[in-house]
């Protein structure tokens, strides 16, 4: 078998590149090698093949699993932190079941009552901001996203618990999305824990402490039990199996870990760049005001929802730098034939969204923010696919989208924000996933009231 062409350098040089450069990484060997290649990261297993062509990533996302399964096995470098349980590190059936007993609660009217949430949230945190002083934009997405998570999903408003709760898995995760972290995942060898200083040992520490309040929080309803509650554990608590079993607690916390870790950072992550996009590029923001100035006030988050041009700011924010790069490893079980090279079985075949986000043949001049891109044309579920495809495409799509929209829509018509350093930004890598290489401060210039509620306000 001869694998797809890619660098020749060592195993490990290989993977420092990986780690520390991704994104130049993978625009490197596609520019030298083309739709495929193949990047060696262990110097003990084969190598992996990356792949951007559209087609073969339809291949890859819809074929019947018996060729390219979508194995949990795959995902054990997250085991650490999210459970042998989770949606993410399970496989086959077990994958099947967990992601049915999820669907539902991300799902129709459920969305309706997130949307309630979300938006108070966003009101909270946007009342604390004062006219000309500075903010990180980065720390209050993460304090809105976090909030919706802990609300929507884990049914936990503003109670001692929840504040503590809140604390320890912030901390947590923003220790979790260093380099180092993602070293320490990436080389099972530094994952020793050493007494609390040493870092993995802190990082087991820093888990266990939000852990415990998870635990107990479960306890709780278990011995509380309310029908009332519309939050996300309480649905899953309720859920039952073929069998008529209901899940473990050790289910319930895998499964709340996994929500959280893969819904907090990456939707943060969006809602920063599209903030610096509208503010880096006053058109952008000119647009989005006059189609949120038809809309009226306290207009309904579905309708939000169906703004064209607020859709089209999401789409090309979650396009130029997708917040995953990749899908999640998939394994060849049957030999096949994929761009020319027969891949055998057991070799291991990743989608690389970003490369296919930069491609000159789809998205002419891929460097440049363009929402209009999204107006003129569709594009195919393999040509612009943010949330992955196929078995494991990403649960909470329509959530994140929604939640984008809502805090876009509630930060813009409200206030007049600006960037406090008009300097180009680049992505850079942040844990497993992408973020922005320099932090962003933004100030609120005004009270921006769009005009519709002026004149509501008037006419009242
Ligand atoms: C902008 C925000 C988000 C992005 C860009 C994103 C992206 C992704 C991607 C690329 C995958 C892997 C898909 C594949 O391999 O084919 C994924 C999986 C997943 N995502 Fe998201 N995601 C986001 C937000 C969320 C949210 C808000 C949640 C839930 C609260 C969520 C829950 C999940 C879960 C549970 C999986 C694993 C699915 C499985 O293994 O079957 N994600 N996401």
């Amino acid at each position: 078998m001869k694998l797809p062409n890619g660098p020749q350098s060592p195993a490990f040089v290989q993977m420092l590149r990986w780690v520390f450069s991704p994104m130049s990484f993978m625009e490197e060997c596609a520019q030298r090698y083309g739709d495929i290649f193949s990047l060696r990261l262990q110097s003990n297993s084969s190598p992996i093949v990356f792949v951007s062509n559209p087609q073969a990533l339809q291949e890859i996302l819809t074929s019947d699993t018996k060729q390219f399964e979508a194995s949990g096995e795959l995902n054990q470098i997250f085991a650490s932190l999210l459970g042998k349980h989770s949606v993410i590190t399970v496989s086959g059936a077990q994958h099947q079941r967990q992601r049915q007993l999820l669907m539902p609660t991300f799902h129709g009217d459920r969305m309706r009552n997130y949307g309630q949430v979300i938006g108070n949230i966003t009101e909270e945190i946007i009342n604390q901001w004062q006219i000309g002083k500075p903010f990180s934009v980065r720390s209050a997405m993460q304090t809105i996203t976090m909030r919706t998570i802990m609300q929507a999903v884990f049914g936990l408003y503003n109670s001692p618990r929840a504040q503590e709760l809140e604390k320890r898995l912030s901390a947590m995760l923003e220790k979790g999305s260093s380099r180092l972290s993602a070293a320490m995942l990436y080389f099972p060898i530094l994952q020793q824990d050493f007494g609390p200083l040493s870092p993995w040992g802190q990082a087991m520490r820093r888990q266990q402490q939000a852990d415990q309040l998870l635990y107990e929080e479960i306890n709780e309803r278990r011995e509380q039990a309310d029908d009332s509650r519309t939050d996300i554990l309480s649905l899953l608590m309720t859920a039952t199996d073929e069998a008529g079993q209901p899940m473990t607690d050790e289910e319930l916390r895998d499964e709340l870990m996994t929500l959280l870790f893969a819904g907090h950072e990456t939707t943060a992550t969006a809602l920063t760049w599209a903030l610096y996009w509208i503010h880096k590029l006053p058109v952008v923001r000119e647009k989005l005001l006059e189609e949120l100035d038809k809309l009226g006030e306290n207009p309904d988050p579905s309708t939000i929802f169906k703004l064209p041009y607020l859709n089209a700011v999401c789409c090309e924010t979650l396009r130029i730098y997708p917040v995953a790069m990749l899908t999640f490893p998939r394994v060849v079980r049957t030999a096949v034939s994929l761009c020319g090279y027969e891949l055998e079985p057991d070799t291991l075949v990743i989608g690389s969204m970003y490369l296919t986000h930069q491609r000159e043949d789809l998205y002419p001049q891929p460097k440049q923010f363009k929402p209009e891109r999204f107006l003129e044309r569709q594009f195919s579920p393999y040509e612009y696919l943010p949330f992955g495809g196929g078995a494991r495409r990403c649960i909470g799509l329509a959530f994140a989208q929604f939640e984008m929209k809502v805090v876009l829509a509630k930060i813009l018509s409200r206030l007049e924000l600006g960037l406090v350093d008009d300097r180009d930004v680049r992505p850079k890598r942040r844990g497993l996933v992408t973020g922005l290489e320099r932090p962003i401060q933004m100030v609120v210039k005004n009270q921006h009231t769009v005009k519709s509620q002026i004149l509501e306000s008037i006419a009242g």
